[in-house]
């Protein structure tokens, strides 16, 4: 950790900080301003120059405008071996070009450390990402999967980044449809508590033909309705019942998690349940809950509608289990920051309890504070007819049947390319497996997650465009420049040295070194696209750069096996970020 140095932006901060200090030292806390430049008159800018004439304007100054700011700024930055040369630009901006062999040595102590020494620094160690959290009995859809694969993804850049990550899964197991499932399986199952689980088999089947007859069975709802009751009030039958039911249900998710390697851990609905009298009972005394129609809700102003915490008939619902949730995420877990990922169908629910509990005071009313919470929504994932994903008998899409038809595609495309005949069935299968998986994932993370997406495999199956397909081609080939070479690449980064003499040499090497604040760029924002963005944008750079660059068996050989090493290791680090296993060979 001590190797970290922040990014370039910190590290160009630190100086630009020191110099407007003394630049202007009336105005001690002034924040610099640094940016990428647009431009292609430097590598970083500053932009405090106007703000800084702002200031100072009217007063007696040395200063006769911006500009002239900005000549005193740049006069000012302490001396550093960071900084190759500065120019002054418009209203004052401080034009910065960072020297090709500080760029070349910082990503050579990356190489002989680890990508670790790149992973930003955050205002937090310690966040809760609620992510994928289907319903019990409900067949996981394509909207969970959005959820599942983005929370991994902002779960994955928070660990990164040193960040504690307590993954967690709010699964919906606590609903009044348990009443009508319990009471069903009494029913049809007499034994379930011997052969449940397998007599059940197809939990959504089960679901909808109980649902028939809750509908239209009035002894039955009557029955279902009492199964609540004594569900919720502890009943032990009905308690194993319960559980049993959700085992099914966790199994079948456990699946999906499995082969999407994701890992996280299950704190259902129910599982804040008993907390939830005290916590209302505490916001009541501060006097925030009040009657309302039967209802106990919270009012929460410039909203048309109060937020229920207790339905007039007593019961507890989504609100008051998402508000005891925060409050023991934020109590006992100690979390700083609390991440949802859901569709931005609930915006209205997370802004309500979000603002009730800012009225409560547990979290500050300031958002740029912590601790703090952030809804990650998202949007629909469509089919190709535009319209909202469905399979042609109009059911909703199981999540399953998705990931094996990318395998089963993905597979066949390389037997066609005669991989069946050069690699072992079992590479072919693990092959097949990342491509198509990382297919699925990359086409959802690429797009900025509140827009709908359509899904379509022959687009994120395409090896050419910006897709994880050519994603993965441009790595292997990569690796197979570097097998090529014969040379032992672990062995040149103690020995070689980084030189950046082209043009081409030079971007791609300023590219990867801003892989650090992409990343804190993606976590702060809570946007993935923004690492996939830069992931295909470097692949294009290496491009460019191997067009113009001759590797093997030229003079430059070491210098620059280097270079499509730190590639290959940052687009690794893309790849792990995103959930996406690499593949060296293709
Ligand atoms: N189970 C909910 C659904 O499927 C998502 C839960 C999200 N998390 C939360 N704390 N509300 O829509």
């Amino acid at each position: 950790a001590e190797d970290n140095e922040g990014t370039v932006k910190q590290q160009l901060s630190k100086l630009f900080e020191t110099s407007l200090r003394m630049t202007i030292p009336d105005e001690p806390d002034l924040e610099p301003l640094v940016v990428k430049c647009t431009g292609k008159f430097g590598d970083y800018q500053c932009n405090n120059a106007m703000s800084c004439w702002a200031k100072v304007k009217g007063k007696k100054t040395e200063f006769k405008g911006p500009p002239s700011i900005g000549q005193a700024i740049a006069k000012n930055l302490p001396e550093s071996e960071m900084i190759e040369s500065c120019s002054i630009a418009g209203p004052g901006f401080v034009n910065v070009v960072l020297p090709n062999q500080w760029i070349a040595k910082s990503i050579q102590k990356m190489l002989e450390r680890g990508i670790g020494i790149w992973a930003p620094k955050l205002p937090v160690s310690r966040a809760v990402v609620d992510f994928s959290s289907p319903n019990i009995a409900k067949e996981m859809h394509v909207g969970h999967l959005r959820s599942t694969i983005i929370g991994d993804t902002i779960a994955r850049m928070l660990e990164y980044s040193n960040v504690e990550v307590l993954r967690r899964n709010h699964v919906g197991d606590w609903g009044t449809q348990f009443g009508m499932l319990i009471e069903y399986m009494f029913e049809k199952f007499p034994d379930w508590e011997n052969a449940g689980e397998q007599a059940i088999g197809d939990l959504q089947a089960f679901y909808k033909a109980s649902k028939l007859k809750f509908d239209a069975d009035p002894v039955f709802k009557e029955k279902a309705q009492q199964a609540v009751v004594l569900l919720q009030g502890g009943n032990e039958k009905y308690r194993k019942a319960w559980s049993t039911i959700c085992e099914i249900s966790r199994k079948e998710f456990h699946q999906v998690y499995e082969r999407l390697g994701i890992s996280l851990e299950e704190k259902g609905e129910s599982f804040y349940n008993p907390y939830i009298p005290k916590v209302l009972e505490g916001l009541s005394n501060q006097g925030l809950i009040v009657e309302s129609e039967g209802a106990r809700v919270i009012v929460i102003e410039g909203k048309q509608i109060p937020l229920i915490v207790v339905k007039s008939d007593g019961g507890y619902n989504y609100a008051s289990t998402d508000l005891t949730a925060l409050w023991y995420r934020l109590n006992e877990e100690k979390a700083e920051w609390i991440v949802y990922v859901t569709d931005v169908g609930q915006k209205l629910h997370f802004e309500m309890f979000f603002t009730a509990a800012k009225l409560a005071g547990w979290l500050p009313a300031d958002e740029k504070l912590y601790p703090k919470t952030s809804h990650v929504d998202f949007g629909l994932v469509l089919g190709d007819d535009k319209k909202r994903f469905r399979t042609r008998s109009s059911e909703v899409v199981r999540l399953v049947d998705l990931l094996d038809e990318a395998k089963t595609r993905c597979k066949a495309e390389l037997v066609e390319r005669g991989k069946a005949l050069e690699w072992t069935a079992e590479e072919l299968e693990q092959i097949a497996e990342a491509i198509g998986y990382g297919a699925v994932k990359y086409a959802d993370l690429k797009n900025n997650r509140s827009t709908n997406y359509t899904f379509s495999f022959d687009q994120m199956l395409n090896d050419k465009g910006n897709t994880a397909v050519y994603l993965q081609y441009a790595h292997a080939r990569i690796c197979s420049i570097i097998r090529k070479s014969g040379k032992d690449i672990e062995e040149l980064k103690n020995t070689g040295t980084i030189v950046l003499g082209l043009p081409e040499e030079r971007s791609l090497g300023l590219h990867l070194l801003q892989f650090a604040e992409v990343v804190e760029e993606a976590c702060l924002s809570l946007l993935p696209n923004v690492l996939c963005e830069y992931l295909y944008n470097l692949s294009e750079h290496f491009t460019r750069f191997y067009a113009e660059c001759k590797v093997n068996g030229t003079p430059e050989e070491t210098s620059r096996l280097l270079l499509c090493e730190a590639t290959a290791v940052v687009m690794r680090q893309c790849f792990h970020l995103l959930g996406i296993v690499p593949v060296y060979k293709i």
